[in-house]
């Protein structure tokens, strides 16, 4: 078993810091927030977002980033806007040899780096891990049987992520494509905003059916084009997220589509879920494809609503109306 520190104690970290728990290795769960870690500490859970799943206390809360030091494993999942600060962070803590996974999901802003080049360009000499799939907090908490990939340019550290995570109710596939798979993951969100706003339009499932594979077609096209490979968009992070997360309303992309799609401004909806990473790439998302001069109508669209008061109700008539071509091209 081994020392395992989890960074950011929101849905996903306190997920995976008890699901690690459970499987017998010493769990450390850091957040930067006092409130936030005293609030688990006194309830003993993470009320708000992870309500009866026990935070046993086995597992050590703390706001100290000193304590990564002991971590044969550190994982992040804190938003994307605060992965490279708390990269830069652990960088003076970080024991030899540990493996550094990113948990989170997106693309920096402004400079389009996927998050393992985000950690890597503030850990230098580190190749960072992707662990990314079809996986809500809300079940990886309870144990309900989850299965993800886990992605490197380096395959012993890919590798060494699947032997210390993977048991009965978490399996881990392992991949050398962490471009695909990142990209798939960061990209499926804007999908997921757009299911939403679907929903919340009063849509059907054939809407919604035609909008997930059209959207995994763009995913795939600009994804191919910064040098992914085409299979890992049909895998789990690619298809497989694009379904748990356009399903479910443990989604908070979906979510806040769905009040987008029912009248409320962008900025409101995401004030009201909190976390929505779709909100956040669909900037970057937009931008990256025109800069690789790549049709994704469906992000553009987003992007639209989200950024330049595109009306939603227009949305979906613009996307239909769009020249025929061929399905494949
Ligand atoms: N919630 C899920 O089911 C889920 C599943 C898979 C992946 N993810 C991804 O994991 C990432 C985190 O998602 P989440 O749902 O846990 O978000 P969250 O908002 O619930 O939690 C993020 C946590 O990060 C920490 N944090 C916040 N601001 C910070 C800052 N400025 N500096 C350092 N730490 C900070 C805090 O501990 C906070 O609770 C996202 O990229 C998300 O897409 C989430």
């Amino acid at each position: 078993m081994a020392n395992i520190t989890i960074l950011g104690s929101g849905g996903w970290g306190t997920a995976l810091a008890v699901m690690a728990n459970r499987h017998g290795h010493t769990v450390t769960l850091w957040s930067p927030f006092e409130d936030e870690i005293a609030s688990i500490r006194r309830h003993g859970q993470h009320k708000k977002l992870l309500p009866d799943i026990p935070v046993e206390p086995s597992i050590h809360l703390t706001c100290d980033i000193r304590e990564v030091s002991d971590a044969d494993l550190v994982i992040l999942a804190v938003p994307s806007f605060a992965i490279a600060s708390t990269a830069a962070q652990l960088r003076p803590y970080l024991k030899k040899g540990a493996v550094v996974a990113n948990a989170g999901k997106g693309l920096e802003e402004g400079t389009y780096r996927r998050f393992t080049e985000v950690i890597e360009g503030a850990l230098p000499g580190i190749a960072a891990v992707a662990l990314s799939g079809p996986s809500h907090a809300e079940e990886v908490g309870r144990g309900i049987p989850t299965v993800v990939v886990s992605a490197s340019r380096d395959a012993a550290a890919a590798k060494r992520v699947q032997e210390l995570l993977m048991n009965p109710t978490f399996r881990i596939y392992t991949s050398s494509d962490v471009v695909g798979v990142e990209l798939g993951g960061a990209l499926k969100n804007v999908i997921a905003l757009a299911a939403g706003i679907c929903d919340g339009l009063g849509m059907g499932d054939n809407t919604k059916a035609a909008l997930m594979t059209r959207g995994l077609a763009e995913i795939t096209r600009l994804g191919v084009k910064l040098g992914a490979d085409p299979i890992t968009f049909g895998g789990l992070s690619g298809m497989g997220d694009l379904i748990v997360t356009c399903g479910s309303m443990h989604s908070r992309n979906r979510r806040a589509g769905m009040l987008i799609g029912g009248g409320l401004s962008p900025a409101e909806a995401v004030e009201r879920v909190g976390t929505v990473e779709g909100y956040l790439v669909a900037g970057t998302a937009y931008h990256l494809a025109n800069k690789m001069g790549v049709e994704m109508p469906i992000a553009e669209t987003c992007y639209r609503i989200c950024y330049e008061n595109y009306p939603p109700e227009r949305a979906v008539t613009a996307l239909m109306s769009r020249p025929g071509c061929q399905e494949t091209d």
